[in-house]
Formats: structure tokens, C-alpha cells, sequence
């Protein structure tokens, strides 16, 4: 061998060895979810790779040791990846993709040009390079909520905060590095001038080239260009053994975090204001921020109610409903209420010179369109609601005054305000039939007159409600779904509430399922809009879709998506093809996990009232679906804590329904718990054609159990016996007599994933048998 020889050798060798350093994940590598297995940095500390979020999903991205996520990939679209992923790859053809099980493979990050291999490097940086080593994508251009030691902020670049500690989706608060080289705090969708901001380093004026940097000992500083403008923290935090971070909070503060690799603990070591209410929108809409030993709390406007119990960041709505401008007078019925020292944005639609507080409070009552005013220095500045952005701050001397109801108590209750709701309706029947008999001895041109009003006033009430929650039901002409459903041709269902026609959507082709309502109704077209949109704000991947409604005289339409492999009942009952155990079990999954939205995590709590096979529908890709889920409240007002008729189907009711007591979300735990054992057993609640001891299902289920036959349940079907008691012992659970021994629906979900003890159930009608 000659000399050269061995050189060119050595070259190769050293040439593959800085390869293999600086690019450590080769094409047709890849990731799953389940088996823990990551892409980490040479040092062992960054790793790449999924991280869960929510229940049974992951999301993407870049993670310390302790799990603190750095870097979250598709943070916009659609973060979470449900739990069919099957892996995350780099594959051959130089892509880098989530390969779903069925359907089409995700890009994860799209560079310009096909990738050659990836580095995830010790610096936390995650890169991508083409064929010639040319880095084509890097983590660090593209910050989420977190810089790291050498990361880069550059200028017109902004951070957002994530929108919970376990959800890595965009939040509500972003820190930009501006052009004019501020640097600033906003909360999102706000413009970014000087009233929106909540922070800023005052650099304005320093130029186009300012960036925000963080060395490894965590100072924070911004730089023109390479040259040092200011420091924002001073760092020298201790860099042996830990890892610091500058980090933008779920609360909106921007602070100095240190990791330490010895015990994994995170400290923080500064942030940008002790001040937790300073971030504007940290209370929701109607609420205001206030310090109570150093705490932030959101309080409630007087005379409104958290919209969301047990979250009080998510804002507050009025306990009573006003009518706008409305024939009836209003001054008899309102009264202003104050909040002293508070801080709101400022969305006046006039501002008038006025000398006292409670000239200002008059003339808003005075007109109808004023919802809220502020006075402060002689100004009284009419307000519309929503108020954004409260605060509470001694010193500040604006008096928000909010329009309030004379006839409504402080903190009055979800059921008081029901009765309320009613009251109101009643009033406004009154009002009807008194400008009715008005009209009727007014003359032509009255009657023109009045039409007119009531034009303009609907107009005025639909744009407040457009501001307010700004959701996409469309509304639907008579015609164009007459058009749709070929003159509601094709029946594919019919309940209680009404019947089911397919249709196509002229425009974009869709096919939609339109529900007939064929009901009475109580309530008026106004409260059916409001719980329309409350329906139609409600997105879950278990619940069918409320595409939109047509409301046309008589008719009452509702547009779903269309569910192209019909309902549970059809498949479960189905004895010439049984779906296997475990696609059983994931339906049980999917529907709890649509139900536990509805109880627990959409703005408006919901109880079904009428959880059962039929009205689970399957999408064309098996996911089950809940359909008809706030019906109960479209056609029954009062349905939420008290007795007002069996509303659910024989078999799935739950027995406080014929004991005339409260309804709660309890009521559909039952319910689901009979589907659950129709789902383990594949046959019917109750089944006349078995003998007297099979025929109800619960306490045939019940008795195998209790005697140790459970395999019995499942007649002739294969399925692991200790899989098959699982299940069984949380139906018997959720079928409970009493309401309060029933789990609740996330407790459901737990067990069903197997995350949580199942205790042994009591016999689910020991309660009756002791009375
Ligand atoms: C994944 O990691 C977690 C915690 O580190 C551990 O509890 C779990 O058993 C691991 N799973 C697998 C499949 O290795
Ligand atoms: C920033 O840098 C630019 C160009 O180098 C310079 O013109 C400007 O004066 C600097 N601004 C400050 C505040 O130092
Ligand atoms: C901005 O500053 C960087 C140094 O941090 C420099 O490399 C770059 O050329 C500057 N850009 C402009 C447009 O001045
Ligand atoms: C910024 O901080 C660094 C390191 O702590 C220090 O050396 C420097 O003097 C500071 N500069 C200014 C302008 O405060
Ligand atoms: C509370 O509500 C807000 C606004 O809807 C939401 O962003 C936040 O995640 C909720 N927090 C919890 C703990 O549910």
C-alpha cells in the first residue's frame, strides 16, 4: 500500500467521521410514538422526537431531558397527532413525514429542496441539510416560545406563548422584535401599536437590525447589528451543569430559566415583570385582572358569570339578556354598576365632555346601544361589549360602569338565570301581542314603519354577534337546501327530533346530512340563533359537525357533516360481521373522549340526554362520532338541573330521570355505560328473545361477573379474559343507581385507556334492593 493510499484512506475515514458527527439521523430513519425512541444530540441533552400532548396524542418537536419542550414542529396547524401514527420518518426520497397508518403522510417541516440527512445538534438546534451539506432548514429560524443560548430573535421575528403547560399549540401572548428595533409585548391579534402593548424595551428608533440574543450564563440582550444596544437581564447564572433559556410563559412573561442536568429540575432565575396581571388578555373577555397576594385573579364585570366553570381566565357573560334597542323602554330595567380603577381597551363609539360620573351613567342608560361606559377625566366614553383587556390597579382613576338588569340578583345561578331567560320571553310575548294589537289599529304606514325598525334592528343585533364570537354556521336559504337534498329525497334517518335526508352542497360539492326538525318549540327564534351557535362552536374530532342552519319560516334545518358509514347501532347489532375487540374498545375510547368534551371542555357545559348506538355515526374512516348532541337544549330549555320529561330512550335513561331528580351530567355516564356493555356483549340493552335471566343486559352482565363467568359475555369470541373484566367492570360503574357513585366521564376515559386503577364495582342496584 502506498503512502497515498493510506492518506486517502485516513481522509475518507475523517471525512465520514465529521460526517457522521455533524449529521447523526441518515435517511430512512424513523420514529414512533410508543416506543419511547428519540433522535438526540451527541451530548445526550437535546433529543427530537414526539412528546405526548393531550390524551393519546404526541406532537413534534424538540425536548430537554426533563421534558420541557423547546421547539414544537406544526404549531399552528394542528400540533397533536392522534394516536394512529404509526411513525415519524426521514425517509428515502428525502422527506421528512408523519406516515399515518391509513391515509396520506404529513410533511413535518417543508424545506425548498430534498433533504440529504438531519443533525440534531448539541446547541438544541435542529437542522436539515441538502447534498452538499448546505443547511436548507434550521430549528432556530423558526422560535416558538423559547431561545436558546445563541438562538437568535431576529428583527420583524415574534415568539409566541403556548397555549397551556401541556398544550405546545400558538397561545394568546407574542414577543416581537420590531423593525423600528423594539422590542414588545402584545397579545395576539391586536395591531402593534403603543395601546396594545403590555411591554417594551424602549429601542425604538434603533433601526431595522436589532435582534434579541441569549448567551449560555442567560443574559438577554439586544444587539444593532453587532453591536450591543441594551441588556434586558444580566445572566451570569451558573452554566456548569445547566442549561439556561429565555422562555415566553403561558402567562404571557417572558423569563430566564435554568435546567439543571444533575436532579432536572427548572428554576426560574428572572422575568420581565413580576406583575402577573400586566399581560393584557390574561383575563378573558368581561373580566378584569386584579393582585390578591400577589395572585392574579380574573374577576367577573358585576352581574356577569364565568363562562367556563372552573377556568375563570376564559371571560365572563352577562347573567340576563338585554334586547339592544328594543320597543320596550328600557330605562325602568337597568342600572349602571362600577368598577373603580380599571384598565379596558378602549373601543368607544362616543366620547362625550361630561362633568360627573353619574351624568355619565345616565347617558348611557339613555342609550339603548350603550352597553358599558368609562369616565374618567371628564370624559364619558360609551362602550359596547365584549371588554377586552382588564385590569384592576390602584392609581388608575377610570371607572368602567356596566349596564346591569334591576331585576337581577349578584351571583345568581345557571338555573336562576334559565328562569330568568323565560321571564324575559314571556315579556317579549307580551311585548309582541301589544304592538301586534298597536299595529292592527295603527295604519298602513305604521305597520311599513314598524318593519322598517325591526329590520334595522336585526341587522344592528347580528353584528354584535358576528363581533362577539365571530363562528362560520352559515345560514342556509330554504331553496338552496331544497336543492341540496333534491327535495329531501333521500331519507337515511329518523328519530325523536326529526328526520335525516343526504344532500350535496352545490358549491363545493360536500355531502352534508340535513336534520328536519319536526319538534315544538318553545322558544323563540333569538334563543334558538344563540344555542344554535353555541352547537356550532363546538369542534371535537368525536363530535359530528354542525355545518349550518336554515331558519325560514316554518322551517327548521340543521346541516351536519355527512357520516358516510352509518351508525353504532347498525354495525353492533349486526351479526353477520363483528368488529373485532379491539376496534370495539377504540370506539368506546372515541366516544368518551367526545362526551368528556362535552361535559368538561367546551365553553358551555352539555348534557346529552340521549347517549346511544343510534346516535353514534361513523365516519368514512371509522372514527365514531357523537351526533345530536345539544338537541336537548335547542328543544328543551331547562334541561339541565331539572325534571321536565323523559327526554333519552328506554334502556339507556338513567334512573334519576323517574325519580324527578336533578339531571346532571351523571345521566349521560349511565347511558354511555350501557352502550359500553352493548358494545363488550355486541347485542342489545334489552333482548326479549333470551331467557328472563339475560334479557336485561346490566344484570346479566352483572351476575357473570358476580359468579365469575365473565368469559360468558362475549360468547365465542377470543379475547383475553382479564381485557374482557376491564370493560365489564367499568359499564357496571357507569350503570350505578346512584348519580354520585357513577365515575366521571374523564375517569371513564381513563380506565377505558387503562391509566388508572378499576376498583371492584358495588352491584349496581345494591342501592335499590336495601330501600
Ligand atoms: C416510555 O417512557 C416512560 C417514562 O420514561 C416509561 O414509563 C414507559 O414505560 C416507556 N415506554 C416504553 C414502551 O419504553
Ligand atoms: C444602530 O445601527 C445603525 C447602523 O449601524 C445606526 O445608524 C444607528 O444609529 C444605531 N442605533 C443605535 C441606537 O445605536
Ligand atoms: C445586520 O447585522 C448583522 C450582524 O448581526 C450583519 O451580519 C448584517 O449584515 C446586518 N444587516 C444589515 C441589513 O445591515
Ligand atoms: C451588559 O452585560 C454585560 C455582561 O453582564 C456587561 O459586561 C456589560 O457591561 C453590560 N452592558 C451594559 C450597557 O449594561
Ligand atoms: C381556560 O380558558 C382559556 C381560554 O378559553 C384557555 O386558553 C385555557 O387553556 C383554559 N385553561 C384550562 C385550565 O382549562
Amino acid at each position: 500500500m502506498s503512502i497515498l493510499t493510506i492518506l486517502f484512506v485516513l481522509l475518507i475515514s475523517t471525512a465520514a467521521e465529521a460526517q457522521r458527527r455533524s449529521s447523526n439521523i441518515a435517511l430512512g430513519s424513523s420514529l414512533t410514538p410508543s416506543s419511547n425512541s428519540t433522535w438526540y444530540s451527541p451530548s445526550g441533552v437535546y433529543a427530537f422526537g414526539f412528546f405526548p400532548q393531550h390524551v393519546n396524542s404526541y406532537a413534534v418537536g424538540i425536548f430537554l431531558p426533563d421534558k420541557t419542550v423547546v421547539w414544537t414542529a406544526n404549531r399552528d396547524s394542528n400540533p397533536t397527532v392522534p394516536d394512529n401514527v404509526v411513525s415519524l420518518l426521514l425517509s428515502t426520497d428525502g422527506r421528512l413525514i408523519l406516515r399515518r397508518r391509513q391515509g396520506q403522510d404529513v410533511e413535518v417541516i417543508s424545506p425548498s429542496t430534498t433533504i440529504a440527512s438531519a443533525s440534531m445538534l448539541d446547541n438544541g438546534n435542529f437542522v436539515l441539510y441538502d447534498s452538499e451539506s448546505r443547511i436548507i432548514w434550521q430549528s432556530f429560524d423558526h422560535p416558538t416560545n423559547t431561545l436558546l443560548p445563541g438562538q437568535q430573535l431576529p428583527s420583524g421575528k415574534e415568539l409566541f406563548s403556548s397555549a397551556s403547560e401541556t398544550d405546545y399549540g400558538r397561545g394568546i401572548f407574542r414577543l416581537k422584535m420590531q423593525n423600528d428595533g423594539n422590542l414588545v409585548q402584545y397579545p395576539i391579534n391586536t395591531p402593534d401599536t403603543g395601546p396594545y402593548s403590555y411591554y417594551n424595551s424602549v429601542t425604538y428608533g434603533a433601526g431595522g437590525n436589532v435582534s434579541l440574543n441569549i448567551d449560555s450564563d442567560g443574559r438577554l440582550y439586544l444587539l444593532n447589528g453587532s453591536l450591543l444596544l441594551q441588556n434586558i437581564s444580566s445572566g451570569r447564572f451558573p452554566t456548569q451543569g445547566s442549561i439556561n433559556l429565555m422562555r415566553l410563559d403561558v402567562g404571557g412573561i417572558f423569563g430566564i430559566y435554568s435546567l439543571s442536568l444533575g436532579n432536572l429540575a427548572m428554576t426560574r432565575r428572572w422575568a420581565s415583570t413580576v406583575d402577573e396581571c400586566a399581560p393584557k388578555g390574561f383575563c378573558g373577555v368581561n373580566s378584569f385582572c386584579t393582585l390578591m397576594d400577589n395572585e392574579p385573579e380574573c374577576l367577573c364585570l358585576p352581574s356577569f358569570v364565568y363562562v367556563q366553570s372552573g377556568n375563570n381566565t376564559a371571560g365572563c357573560s352577562r347573567n340576563f339578556l338585554t334586547q339592544g334597542c328594543h320597543i320596550i323602554d328600557d330605562r325602568f330595567k337597568y342600572d349602571m354598576r362600577r368598577v373603580e380603577n380599571s384598565e379596558w381597551e378602549d373601543n368607544s363609539y362616543e366620547n362625550l365632555n361630561i362633568m360627573s360620573e353619574e351624568e355619565c351613567s345616565k347617558a348611557c342608560l339613555d342609550d339603548c346601544n350603550c352597553e358599558a361606559a368609562f369616565f374618567n377625566d371628564n370624559q364619558c366614553k360609551k362602550q359596547k361589549l365584549p371588554l377586552r383587556f382588564g385590569r384592576r390597579s390602584i392609581g388608575n382613576s377610570n371607572i368602567a360602569l356596566v349596564r346591569v338588569s334591576r331585576t337581577t340578583d349578584m351571583g345568581d345561578s345557571d338555573r336562576k338565570r334559565m328562569i330568568k331567560k323565560e321571564r324575559h320571553i314571556d315579556l317579549l310575548i307580551v311585548g309582541i301581542v301589544l304592538t301586534s294589537v298597536g299595529v292592527l289599529a295603527l295604519s298602513i304606514s305604521a305597520i311599513l314603519a314598524h318593519k322598517r325598525r325591526k329590520d334595522y334592528n336585526r341587522i344592528k343585533k347580528d353584528d354584535g354577534a358576528n363581533f362577539v364570537e365571530g363562528i362560520s354556521l352559515q345560514a342556509f336559504t330554504f331553496e338552496h337546501i331544497s336543492e341540496a337534498t333534491r327535495g329531501f329525497k333521500e331519507e337515511v334517518g329518523r328519530g325523536a327530533s326529526g328526520t335525516v335526508f343526504k344532500g350535496v352542497l352545490r358549491n363545493d360539492q360536500k355531502m352534508v346530512a340535513v336534520k328536519r326538525l319536526e319538534k315544538e318549540f318553545t322558544q323563540g327564534e333569538r334563543e334558538f340563533q344563540t344555542e344554535l351557535k353555541t352547537i356550532g362552536k363546538m369542534y371535537h374530532r368525536n363530535l359530528v359537525r354542525l355545518l349550518g342552519y336554515c331558519l325560514d319560516g316554518a322551517h327548521k334545518l340543521l346541516v351536519f357533516e355527512y357520516m358516510s358509514n352509518g351508525s353504532l347501532a347498525d354495525i353492533l347489532f349486526n351479526q353477520q360481521k363483528r368488529l373485532s375487540w379491539e376496534e370495539r374498545m377504540k370506539i368506546a375510547r372515541d366516544i368518551s373522549r367526545g362526551i368528556l368534551y362535552l361535559h368538561q371542555e367546551c365553553e358551555t357545559q352539555i348534557v346529552h340526554c340521549d347517549i346511544k348506538p343510534q346516535n353514534i355515526l361513523m365516519d368514512g374512516n371509522w372514527c365514531a362520532k357523537i351526533s345530536d348532541f345539544g338537541l336537548a337544549k335547542l328543544l328543551k330549555q331547562d334541561q339541565t338541573n331539572t325534571y321536565t320529561g323523559i327526554r333519552g330512550t328506554k334502556g339507556y335513561v338513567a334512573p334519576e330521570w323517574y325519580q324527578k331528580q336533578a339531571i346532571t351530567v351523571k345521566a349521560d355516564v349511565y347511558s354511555f355505560g350501557v352502550m359500553l356493555l352493548e358494545i363488550i356483549c355486541c347485542r342489545k340493552c334489552v333482548d326479549w328473545n333470551r331467557s328472563e335471566d339475560e334479557a336485561i343486559l346490566e344484570e346479566w352482565v352483572y351476575d357473570c361477573y358476580a359468579t365469575g363467568k365473565i368469559g360468558s359475555v362475549v360468547g365465542d369470541e377470543m379475547v383475553e379474559e382479564r381485557k374482557v373484566e376491564r370493560m365489564v367492570k367499568i359499564g357496571i360503574w357507569c350503570v350505578q343507581y346512584d348519580p354520585s357513585l357513577r365515575p366521571t366521564m374523564k375517569k371513564v376515559l381513563l380506565m377505558l385507556e387503562g391509566t388508572v386503577e378499576i376498583p371492584i364495582p358495588p352491584n349496581p342496584s345494591s342501592f335499590l334492593s336495601s330501600i
